[in-house]
């Protein structure tokens, strides 16, 4: 079988690049090796018990109105590196840049992290969508993957992924609040896909999906007796011009979220100088790396 060729740990064959940019998504059988696995099981069941970030707007529930003190039926917590450094220096974040680079090319850059928990029993389904209509800056040239890796066994059962096959070279589709609530946080695609082409992608822990930025894609809820953690990593490539300039989707500009308005307070209370800071660490390691 044909190889590309690249000094990184993980070697996508030409196959596999042809079928990510034919179908949208990809299935790895292991990107993290178990032991590695163990330890971010640790951090992030950590992190999750403590709601790292919520003050920062980082921390909500996807599903519902996301109350103080309510318990949280899809919660997440948006790069969690920032609350646990030691995240920072793993082989599946360097497994997975190489990754990014093979399908994306040269110029890839680590643009996020993200943990996603389905509770044990209550676990919501995430609704279908697509990335990037939750994107608020999308300018021309804008691509970006996420690269989805399971902490224990994915199935059917608890939620594994499941995509549309084709549906990232099509467009943007529709969005909407579910049931019509800007308060909720999650999107849900309401047009111009047919359900029954979903492809299930079931994943030993420590295996990885990855999609891209337009692939629609859902997770059922969590009907198992063990919680469902996804830690992902999402990589994108430079765009050019500034990209505040480009539109926003009308189901993005009428959200009202109640972790809008803690990121909000915390920005004010001197928040922004952290962001400010993260931003520019990023900025540098995409420098030299
Ligand atoms: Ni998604």
């Amino acid at each position: 079988m044909a190889t590309t060729t690249t000094s990184a740990d993980v070697t996508l064959t030409t196959e596999q690049i042809a079928f990510f940019r034919e179908h949208g998504f990809l299935r790895m059988e292991r990107i993290c090796p178990p032991d590695e696995v163990e330890f971010l099981r640790e951090v992030y069941d950590r992190l999750f018990a403590e709601q790292a970030g919520r003050g920062q707007g980082a921390q909500f529930d996807m599903v519902g109105l996301d109350e103080d003190g309510k318990p949280q039926a899809s919660p997440q917590i948006i790069n969690p590196v920032f609350f646990a450094p030691e995240l920072k220096e793993t082989s599946f974040r360097r497994s997975a840049l190489a990754v990014a680079r093979q399908l994306l090319g040269p110029e890839a850059f680590w643009s996020f992290e993200h943990a996603i928990l389905k509770p044990a029993g209550i676990g919501a389904p995430t609704p279908w969508h697509q990335d990037e209509a939750f994107r608020r800056n999308h300018p021309p040239g804008y691509q970006e993957i996420s690269i989805w890796m399971p902490l224990q066994i994915a199935a059917e059962e608890n939620g594994c992924l499941e995509f549309i096959p084709g549906t990232n070279r099509g467009p943007v589709l529709r969005h909407a609040s579910p049931g019509g609530d800007p308060r909720v946080h999650a999107l849900e695609c309401v047009e111009g896909f047919d359900p029954a082409n979903a492809v299930a992608c079931p994943l030993p822990p420590g295996g990885c999906t990855i999609h891209h930025c337009r692939t629609l894609h859902h997770a059922g809820p969590n009907r198992s007796t063990i919680p469902r953690r996804a830690y992902i990593q999402g990589f994108a490539l430079p765009t050019e011009g500034n990209p505040r300039l480009s539109p926003e989707f009308s189901w993005n500009v009428e959200k009202q979220t109640a972790n809008q308005q803690r990121k909000k307070a915390w920005r004010m209370r001197g928040g922004v100088l952290t962001e400010i800071g993260r931003k520019v660490r990023a900025r540098w390691a995409r420098l030299v790396r």
